[in-house]
């Protein structure tokens, strides 16, 4: 198991990342957050993902916490982080007696912590939280650093708070019911970290990751890889609380660098009408950042082309071509990007394989160059 503590102004939290920590969920609650023997306990999570795990979470309490209770998301997917799934988990709270000193357990991928942080954060103006991530973008990215959210008349995560969890528990075991395409999709992440902050992490991912993903679909996962997933996800984490112990509130410019690749990304998730899933849209938006930096003399080719070789590699998308599209689009939703500052677009810009900066007031015309170059669109 690897241990990694964020340093927030809620206080220190430990992230725990191992296979099969989900059996032994309630003494580790118990050890971290210091749960009375009386304290009520509310696991939220969804069909999907109760079906395999919510047994094992339940079970684990038993002789610890006897008043443990659970409720399903009705949607499964991002329809649930809405005003009405809101209202039904706050809902929920009530029936099941929280009070100040209980605690919710976000048994799920980033829906579910994200809806439960948000409710937790809110109801009784602030409850304890237990981040348990199933999904691999959960356990790198969504479960830690505080951020919740709601989505609002088509504007995602419009609705929100900074609320930091108690504790976050990643069974890696639980992402082996994980469909291979989500796995796959989630690695632009991973690949994100290691080029914004972990030469390292790179070369690990080069070396073992087309492996990985070859054992994967013979279904046979070893050994082996399972310590392959458990350095990548402990790595991915490192960088994450390292950047928003720097700047957790992102009042600071600092955090935003985890946004790399996201501005383009964004875009193009939104004028595909969100058809393109968002891991392929981060690859893409990946390979224009890289482009631009390039084009502004900050990049060299020869890492330019390492991060298209890795993206190509681990079987993610490096360009697209699809006629629904058009630039004229993309450039448009791009300028509504929260990231925006006074009409400027600002991007992430990677310096070399391990370090970026952020840069304002990019004009459109560098932008659509890069956009004709990797994009075969209208
Ligand atoms: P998700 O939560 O929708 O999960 C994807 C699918 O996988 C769902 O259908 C879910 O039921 C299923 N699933 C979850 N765990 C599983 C398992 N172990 N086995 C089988 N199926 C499983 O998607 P996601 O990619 O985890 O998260 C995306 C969300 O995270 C978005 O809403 C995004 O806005 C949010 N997000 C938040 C932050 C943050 O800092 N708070 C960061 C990044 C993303
Ligand atoms: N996922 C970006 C952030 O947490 O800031």
């Amino acid at each position: 198991m690897k241990r990694i503590d964020l340093h927030s102004s809620q206080g220190r939290y430990p992230i725990l990342i191992g296979a099969g920590l989900l059996s032994s969920l309630g003494p580790l609650i118990r050890k971290y957050c210091g749960l009375p023997a009386n304290s009520k306990v509310l696991i939220v999570s969804n069909r999907v993902v109760a079906k395999h795990y919510l047994g094992t979470a339940k079970r684990s309490f038993s002789k610890i916490i006897k008043n443990i209770r659970h409720c399903l998301l009705p949607f499964g997917d991002e329809r649930d982080k809405s005003e009405k799934v809101l209202r039904y988990l706050w809902k929920q709270m009530v029936k099941a007696g929280l009070e100040r000193t209980s605690c919710a357990v976000a048994l799920g991928g980033g829906v579910v912590g994200d809806v439960t942080g948000f409710a937790a954060s809110t109801y009784m103006r602030g409850i304890r939280v237990v981040q348990v991530p199933t999904t691999l973008l959960a356990q790198v990215d969504s479960a830690i650093g505080g951020k919740t959210a709601i989505d609002l008349l088509s504007a995602k995560n419009i609705i929100g708070s900074f609320h930091q969890p108690k504790l976050v528990v990643s069974d890696i075991n639980t992402l082996g019911t994980l469909p291979i395409e989500d796995f796959r999709n989630s690695f632009a992440e991973v690949i994100k970290y290691a080029v914004i902050y972990d030469q390292k992490l790179f070369e690990i991912i080069d070396a073992y990751g087309e492996q990985f993903f070859k054992s994967l679909k013979k279904e046979k996962i070893s050994r082996k890889d399972f310590s392959f997933l458990e350095i990548i996800i402990a790595r991915s984490v490192r960088v994450k609380v390292d950047v928003v112990e720097l700047d957790e509130f992102e009042t600071k410019g600092k955090r935003m660098v985890l946004n790399y690749g996201h501005t383009f990304a964004h875009a193009l998730e939104s004028a595909s009408g969100y058809k393109l899933p968002h891991g392929k849209a981060v690859a893409v938006g990946m390979i224009l950042a890289a482009k631009l930096a390039r084009r502004r003399g900050e990049l060299n080719v020869k890492d330019e082309m390492k991060q298209h070789q890795l993206i190509r590699k681990m079987g993610l998308p490096v360009s697209i071509t699809n006629g629904q599209i058009s630039r004229k689009q993309v450039l448009s939703f791009m300028k509504r990007d929260k990231k925006v500052r006074q009409g400027k677009l600002r991007f992430v810009l990677p310096r070399r394989i391990g370090s970026a900066v952020v840069r304002e007031g990019i004009s459109d015309e560098e932008v659509n160059s890069v956009l004709n170059q990797i994009l075969k669109l209208k």
